[in-house]
């Protein structure tokens, strides 16, 4: 096969929407007004537990400027959905605190507001239990964790190989509960008109957004138009249907008026999902040399009343190291709790922070420096499923950042080191994520003057999507980047996946490639003639992306930590984080490059930061505000170096591109972790590593 040069897929091209956000013209959901306009805003529940039993609404509706209050007694009723967190206002029982249980529509916001305030409600409490404990009574194996994957795996027998280990680490981690801060929060604009239903909505995927929610109201999905050309972030937070739009819609319907709903940060804590809480048991069997003969990882976590959400904490863990015995396994407890939902890198991040972590305390065990124990234990092939890998350069990314860090001369004893007030101390970790592609379609079409439009219902959440699936396609199209046109984000547009789980470049791309070749055979049949109405090809990669040959494909990294830690008191910073990653063909170097380090600081994030605090006896979080709920601001950032060893990888879809946008955030916090061991010789296993930590 003969491979065309690609001049326009690995260079550094601005984002091509840049001009339109820098000058607010770009237009997010909440800045929709269409004529007519209402204001919803929603009634949290007040006990974690229980049933309602009156809402005052009449008092409310008497209220100037209140079109209506709605609470489950007067509702519209939505179809039955899988989702029990999507029935929102079908029934008197209160899963959670800050569950909605009414809603208030009126003709500005403020008044919406204050009715809200005043709308009262009465309930029958019942007593709550939302302690993640990892001996809780009802703690259970789920059939699956998420992304499919099996609860459990063993191979050998891990039992009798921890029995014989020459050297045992065995130790229990914890991550809290955590919240997706996006700068945009969740808003909808939601709009009726006869048996359609247009959303505006900020979301990571118009198409799944539009298969869930046009069930619910009975409606075939060609009824339901989503609409979301701009999206401020969402990590995860809007990769699914949530409460929220569900609500905007069934406002708007109530009321036959057009609703906007727009989530505010507080409520966030709530209704818009968090990273579960984990206790995590991790037991490494080695010999004195360090190769591991076992490994064992043993995740709990919860979920809510109203569903399963089972993460896959421990899933790294069956792509890392060699070991002939191994076991890992996920249990879950349901609780009064909000349901969990997607945040950066779900199991990879919180789970490689225990393995990770882990692999640290070996290290110092048997006297190997980290990086060479990692080598050391490097598999031939994926340990688990024997699958050779697609490509794997965890050994590469460790030597280059090793180099580029300055490891070599590490003294590995740790509080050894001060630098004016402080204790300094250098760390590593290693970084994994899965490659997942999932069907898309695409059009491509051309017009007589010459210029190109691609149209793909993909989102483009800040990550640069768009930017890149412009390179993409004037590449298939042998064009360069002015003449291209690409429209992401709608309905409207050719069904797309959603932008999670790192899969949208190799995704939207095998899709766009296809649709822009299509369309160049199509000229090719006319001459090159292309007729007065234009000429338009589609491409569907369903069958494609299902009969890819069987390969363990994953992006790798290793990430370097340097902190401080302050002598008086225990105050931890991050001085240096430098991260080298190996995920295939980088599309373009400056959207990479934000990817890469956003993660890693989120990561930063992680390790330092990032705490829900459950509150046992009200059963709710307590921070739930950007004063309370820290993440780093701007002058918070150390010096954050991300580096990339570009792979030739045949095996994973046109543009030889792995997935890049939660690798950054894994391995992070274990590196800074483990850095704060050497710097101070305190381990800390449970996140996040506050001063009253370290000072004892
Ligand atoms: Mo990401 S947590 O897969 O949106």
């Amino acid at each position: 096969m003969k491979t065309e040069a690609r001049p326009y897929v690995g260079a550094a091209l601005e984002r091509v929407e840049g001009v339109e956000k820098v000058t607010g013209l770009a237009r997010y959901a909440y800045e929709n007004f269409p004529d007519d306009l209402a204001y919803a805003v929603p009634v949290q529940a007040s006990v974690a537990r229980g049933t309602v039993l009156a809402a005052d609404v009449d008092a409310v509706v008497r209220l100037p400027g209140v079109i209506a209050a709605i609470w489950h007694g007067n509702a519209p009723r939505l179809a039955p959905a899988d989702n029990a967190e999507l029935a929102v206002l079908q029934s008197d029982r209160v899963a959670y605190r800050g569950q909605y249980v009414a809603v208030v529509v009126a003709e500005t916001l403020q008044c919406a507001r204050e009715a809200a305030r005043l709308l009262r409600i009465d309930y029958d409490a019942e007593p709550h239990d939302v302690e993640l404990r990892a001996d809780h009574p009802e703690m259970y194996r789920p059939d699956r964790v998420n992304a499919g994957y099996p609860a459990d795996t063993e191979l050998g027998d891990p039992d009798a190989a921890l029995a014989a280990a020459p050297v045992l680490v065995d130790a229990t981690y914890r991550t809290p509960a955590e919240h997706n801060n996006p700068m945009e929060p969740h808003a909808t604009v939601a709009v009726w008109s006869g048996d359609g239903l247009t959303l505006h909505d900020s979301t990571q995927g118009v198409s799944a957004l539009r298969e869930t929610i046009a069930p619910l109201f009975g409606m075939p999905p060609e009824n339901v138009r989503v609409i979301s050309p701009h999206v401020g972030g969402g990590f995860g937070s809007k990769g699914a249907a949530l409460p929220p739009v569900v609500l905007a819609a069934l406002a708007a319907k109530h009321t036959g008026r057009p609703v906007k709903l727009a989530v505010t940060r507080q409520q966030m804590f709530a209704v818009t999902g968090y990273r579960t809480p984990t206790i995590q048991r991790v037991r490494l069997g080695a010999d004195t040399g360090g190769r591991l003969t076992v490994i064992v990882h043993e995740a709990f976590e919860q979920s809510s009343r109203l569903r399963e959400f089972a993460e896959q904490t421990t899933t790294p863990t069956r792509v890392m190291y060699a070991a002939p015995d191994r076991r890992t396994a996920h249990r879950l407890v349901r609780l009064d709790v909000p349901t969990p939902a997607w945040m950066r890198a779900p199991g990879e991040a919180p789970g490689m922070f225990a393995l990770e972590s882990a692999m640290d305390e070996l290290a110092v065990a048997c006297g190997i420096d980290p990086v060479e124990l990692r080598i050391r234990n490097e598999p031939a092939a994926e340990p688990e499923s024997g699958l050779p890998f697609s490509s794997r350069n965890l050994v590469g990314c460790l030597r280059e950042g090793a180099r580029r860090f300055g490891w070599a001369d590490r003294d590995p004893t740790p509080a050894a080191r001060t630098r004016g007030r402080m204790l300094v101390g250098t760390g590593v970790a290693a970084s994994t994520y899965p490659v997942y592609r999932r069907p898309s379609r695409a059009s491509a079409r051309c017009e007589p003057d010459g210029r190109f439009s691609v149209r793909i219902a993909a989102a483009d959440i800040g990550t640069g999507a768009r930017t890149i699936l412009t390179q993409v396609a004037a590449d298939a199209l042998r064009v360069t980047p002015d003449r291209v046109r690409v429209e992401v984000g709608d309905t409207a547009l050719p069904a797309a996946s959603l932008a999670g789980g790192s899969a949208g470049t190799a995704s939207w791309g095998t899709a766009v490639v296809r649709a822009c070749e299509a369309l160049l055979e199509e000229l090719d049949l006319r001459g090159g003639d292309v007729p007065a109405e234009g000429l338009e090809a589609t491409a569907d990669t369903a069958e494609e992306v299902g009969e890819q040959p069987e390969y363990a494909r994953h992006a790798f990294g290793a990430q370097f930590a340097e902190v401080g830690v302050d002598l008086d008191t225990g105050e931890a910073r991050v001085l240096r984080l430098l991260g080298v990653f190996a995920a295939g063909r980088i599309v373009n170097p400056v959207t990479a490059r934000s990817q890469f380090v956003g993660g890693m600081t989120m990561g930063m994030s992680m390790a330092l930061l990032e705490e829900s605090v459950m509150d046992r006896e009200f059963g709710d979080y307590l921070n739930h505000d950007l004063a309370q709920y820290h993440v780093p601001t701007a002058m918070d950032l150390p010096d954050v170096q991300a580096y990339w060893i570009e792979e030739d990888d045949p095996h994973l879809n046109p543009l030889g591109a792995k997935g890049i946008g939660e690798i950054g955030i894994v391995g992070t916090a274990a590196a800074v972790a483990n850095a704060v061991h050497h710097a101070t010789g305190v381990r800390v296993r449970d996140l996040p590593i506050r001063l009253d930590k370290l000072v004892r």
